[in-house]
């Protein structure tokens, strides 16, 4: 009775919302952050090594997927982001693994049985062991490595699904990997002060020695990256023609206030940032994955308040980062967006204020297709382990009990109405 009230509320909405009709409302998640017990990949070694967290059994959503798809679909969530764990699907190289392919095969019938559309990553971050230990992205043959295992993708699991991202924030893995030093495989420059924008924290940040030269290797592993997106897109493709290939950007929106020094600042990291990348891949994607969670505005005075993760929080400035996007001409989707907030305090304001920016640019001619917050689940926030709380569901994590929090409950309104007043 219930869904099909939420069905018909649906439908009269869509016919006078800014939202496109069919707007993929949701979350998203990665493998390594909630499926539990992933051991051979560069993140479990670092684990191991204690330079990161330990992962453990995060949510144990390898094992529970069913009952988490369930509350997304309580949630009124009709699309879902997640993310294919490679080493589980080639544990060494150049062997797949028949049985993880199954898993997600169900995974991903699972989700469609709930009327919901899966949105799948073929890495987030995470390495298998045999490929970080030979030189991961820094390999010269990295590009065909990857583009191997996107075909087994797309051969094994392109019937269950549609829309994949090659890979998720590459210049967020390069910066993090190759100039702070604080992630795998933690090299350093020693300029990354000018860089530490992204998700570590000094705490956790390897005290690795910096090198000069490493910049030349990050360089080379962020070309690596892009031509490793372009040759899966043609191997993907190759297989099944039908299929949507992405890559899912991170960006940050750099502006500023009049100043001309302020403004050539932005504009310069806005190139570098985002599009040096987005040009590099520009003719190998049929949509765009937009992740956006904070800005930099040179020559500001504002106060911000502050998430958990101390970043301001400036939900609007997800306008202005899918209008950058938009000039690829590509459908575009919010693949990730969501705040740090252990309380629940600024959640729903948050999504609020989002969805109202997500409006704005599509009001402007961006051709916006999708939201998903991040993250359905509390989860293991990388070198931060599991402090940070950006879950719409809470999680216990000794005893795995879910809990929705109430701002999910404020972004199910906001789906059914499609949209905010
Ligand atoms: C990443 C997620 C991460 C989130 C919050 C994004 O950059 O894709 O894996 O948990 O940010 O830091």
């Amino acid at each position: 009775m219930e869904k099909k009230m939420n069905k018909a509320l649906t439908k009269k909405n869509e016919k006078t919302s800014i939202f496109p009709r069919g707007f993929f409302w949701g979350a998203a998640t990665s493998s390594y952050q909630v499926e539990g017990d992933i051991v051979h990949n560069d993140w479990a070694k670092a684990g191991e090594e204690g330079k990161v967290p330990k992962a453990g059994a995060a949510c144990d959503h390898f094992h529970r997927y069913e009952e988490d798809f369930d509350i997304a679909k309580e949630l009124g969530h009709n699309a879902h982001r997640l993310s294919l764990e490679w080493s589980r699907l080639e544990p060494r190289e150049g062997m797949f693994d028949e049985e993880a392919f199954r898993h997600y095969a169900n995974v991903l019938k699972a989700i469609r049985a709930r009327g919901i559309e899966p949105f799948v990553t073929l890495f987030h971050f995470t390495l298998p062991l045999w490929f970080s230990e030979s030189g991961g992205f820094e390999r010269r043959d990295a590009p065909e490595i990857f583009a191997r295992y996107a075909k087994e993708v797309a051969i094994r699991l392109s019937s269950y699904c549609t829309h994949f991202s090659t890979m998720n924030e590459p210049n967020v893995m390069g910066s993090n990997g190759w100039l702070r030093g604080s992630w795998p495989p933690f090299k350093r420059f020693s300029l990354t002060s000018l860089v530490s924008i992204t998700n570590s924290d000094k705490t956790f940040e390897r005290k690795a020695p910096s090198r000069v030269s490493n910049l030349f290797v990050y360089l080379r592993v962020m070309k690596h990256l892009a031509q490793s997106h372009n040759r899966a897109y043609e191997e993907m493709k190759r297989v099944s023609p039908a299929l949507l290939v992405s890559v899912v950007k991170h960006v940050i929106l750099f502006h500023s206030n009049q100043n001309v020094v302020n403004r050539l600042f932005a504009y310069v990291s806005n190139y570098y940032w985002t599009y040096k990348f987005m040009n590099r891949v520009k003719r190998h994607i049929d949509e765009i994955g937009l992740n956006y969670y904070f800005h930099k505005k040179y020559g500001d005075r504002e106060k911000y308040e502050k998430s958990d993760m101390n970043w301001d929080i400036y939900p609007e400035g997800i306008e202005e980062c899918l209008m950058m996007l938009s000039q690829y001409g590509k459908p575009l989707y919010v693949s990730e967006s969501g705040v740090a907030d252990r309380e629940d305090r600024f959640r729903a304001d948050y999504i609020e204020r989002q969805v109202r920016g997500v409006a704005r640019a599509i009001e402007r001619g961006a051709p916006v297709r999708g939201h998903m917050y991040w993250s359905l689940l509390d989860n293991y926030e990388w070198a931060l382990g599991y402090d940070m709380r950006f879950g719409l569901v809470h999680v216990d994590f000794e005893t795995q009990k879910r809990t929705i929090r109430p701002s999910a409950y404020r972004y199910k309104e906001i789906l059914l109405a499609h949209g905010v007043e």
